[in-house]
């Protein structure tokens, strides 16, 4: 395998970062995501069995991708999760091993997830876990699920392991909604050893509720945090999505990602693989590669990097939304993978 040659793509960027939706499922119903009733699902046979996943994942990391991310759907409600994290995470080459999860199965599953980024080695492991709101009716409201204070219980169960150190908690930020949760994650953030991300929603969402009057910007809740206590920008690091900050009085930090009104595409070094096996080489992109197909029909790595190759080729340049004739992905959130 020409392990050598860098993954590249058409305008010059470096590819080292592969998020795997490992399931579409989800036990949660957000409303920036998935509609009440749920989606149709993937049949069984159709989603990437642990195999299959751990193949072209250390293929892509023979490419030079360093960094895995795991989402869903949510990915503890695959059986078996932590089976297949110790697999990955055995891959030789990857640097971080990375899980985004709503946290609702968290106290069930931290203990095995951290021994099975541990039993592996190499790789670091690190968690996101998404609430977006700290009060139960409101979280119950936007999750459609009442379940804040199991995913308390379940972040406070990780938070004991040193290994899964740092956390990030994730909120998507709507305007009408987020402006009242700031003073409480602003004081969650000082007072636990989490750094709080707040996200401005994207027009990834079943209901094709989004629209630019709802997004919070970033810009906007950088006034609002600063105002209750002053924040310090830190340095950007290359391909970050989050422009990250401390606290001036230094205690606790706060990430703010601005797709939407402060695009990073022109150094996103990410492409992603659905639950089903299809290369998508942006978050917006209206074509996929199928790999699946392939890959279960005997191609062999030499070949499967060609047809990695030439679909990184042909990554998007940036995304067009709020641009006229934009158009949204068929896939939600829950089907491409955060
Ligand atoms: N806009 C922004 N973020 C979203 N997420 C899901 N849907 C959207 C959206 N429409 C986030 C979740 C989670 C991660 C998987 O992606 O909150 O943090
Ligand atoms: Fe599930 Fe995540 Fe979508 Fe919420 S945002 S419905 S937790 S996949």
């Amino acid at each position: 395998m020409s392990a050598s040659e860098p993954l590249i793509d058409g305008h010059g960027r470096l590819i080292s970062d592969l998020r795997v939706s490992v399931t579409d499922r989800c036990n949660f119903r957000c409303q920036y995501c998935m509609p009440a009733e749920g989606l149709p699902w993937l049949e069984r046979a159709d989603v990437l069995s642990f195999e299959e996943i751990a193949r072209l994942v250390a293929l892509f990391a023979s490419l030079g991708v360093h960094d895995l991310r795991l989402t869903g759907g949510e990915p503890l409600v695959r059986r078996d999760f932590p089976r297949l994290l110790a697999m990955l995470a055995a891959t030789e080459g990857l640097h971080e091993v990375a899980i985004t999860t709503n946290g609702y199965l968290l106290e069930r599953d931290a203990a095995a997830l951290v021994a099975a980024g541990q039993r592996a080695g190499g790789a670091k492991l690190r968690f996101n876990v998404s609430v977006d709101s700290l009060q139960r009716d409101r979280f119950y409201a936007l999750t459609r699920r009442d379940a804040l204070a199991q995913v308390l219980r379940g972040l406070e169960m990780l938070a004991q392991f040193p290994q899964a150190h740092p956390i990030k908690v994730n909120a998507v930020a709507l305007r009408g909604f987020t402006e009242d949760e700031v003073p409480a994650f602003v004081k969650l953030a000082r007072t636990h050893p989490y750094e709080v991300r707040f996200i401005e929603f994207m027009p990834l969402d079943a209901d094709r509720a989004w629209s630019s009057e709802r997004v919070l910007s970033g810009a906007e809740l950088h006034a609002l945090i600063d105002a209750l206590h002053p924040l310090e920008a830190l340095e950007r690091e290359p391909s970050a999505t989050a422009r990250v900050y401390r606290f001036a009085d230094g205690r606790g930090r706060i990430g703010l990602i601005s797709p939407v009104s402060e695009p990073f595409c022109s150094d996103c070094n990410r492409i992603r693989l659905t639950a089903d096996g299809r290369l998508r080489t942006c978050l917006f992109s209206l074509r996929e590669t199928d790999l699946r197909g392939p890959l279960r029909a005997g191609a062999d790595d030499a070949e499967l990097e060609q047809i990695i190759r030439e679909a990184v080729w042909l990554k998007e340049l940036k995304h067009h939304i709020g641009e006229q004739g934009f158009t949204q992905p068929e896939r939600t959130m829950s089907a491409i993978g955060g």
